[in-house]
């Protein structure tokens, strides 16, 4: 009985840890697999956003990130990440209107970020791009808080 119980509580663990991240794949003909995601906030202080590099062309030919802003303050962004350039993975240093953003990565390559989620608002409007020069007009998704 008590192995029982032990059982379902690490498989609550499990459902609980999945909850609270998400895992995004970008391929070499410029998609995310993923087209939105969930973050709730009351289940979740923290969520992480994981990317998979699942082509093979190299970072300086198809490289991938995972930014996340208000969708207002989007093209901003984006415009001021590519400016920024490869060595900043094309995001502005020091940019507070990114809410998370991933590095860079090529073919094969994977990465993860973390963030608070006390600073999102339930039911805003946000959205996540890769700011890889010419990307984001395609590799864009809506992040949806509850
Ligand atoms: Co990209």
């Amino acid at each position: 009985m008590k192995k029982i119980v032990l059982s379902t509580l690490a498989l609550m663990g499990l459902a609980h840890a999945n909850q609270c991240e998400v895992t995004i794949k970008g391929d070499d003909a410029m998609q995310f697999d993923v087209k939105e995601f969930t973050v709730e906030k009351a289940a979740c202080a923290e969520f992480t956003v994981k990317l998979e590099h699942s082509g093979s062309l190299p970072l300086a030919a198809m490289g991938h990130n995972v930014v996340v802003a208000k969708t207002a303050d989007i093209d901003a962004v984006v415009a001021d990440g590519v400016a920024a350039g490869p060595e900043k993975n094309y995001v502005k240093e020091g940019d507070e209107r990114v809410i998370a953003a991933t590095k860079l990565v090529g073919g094969g390559e994977s990465t993860e970020v973390k963030f608070k989620t006390e600073g999102l608002e339930a039911g805003g409007d946000y959205t996540y791009v890769c700011t890889f020069p010419g990307h984001a007009a395609i590799m864009r998704g809506k992040l949806l808080v509850k």
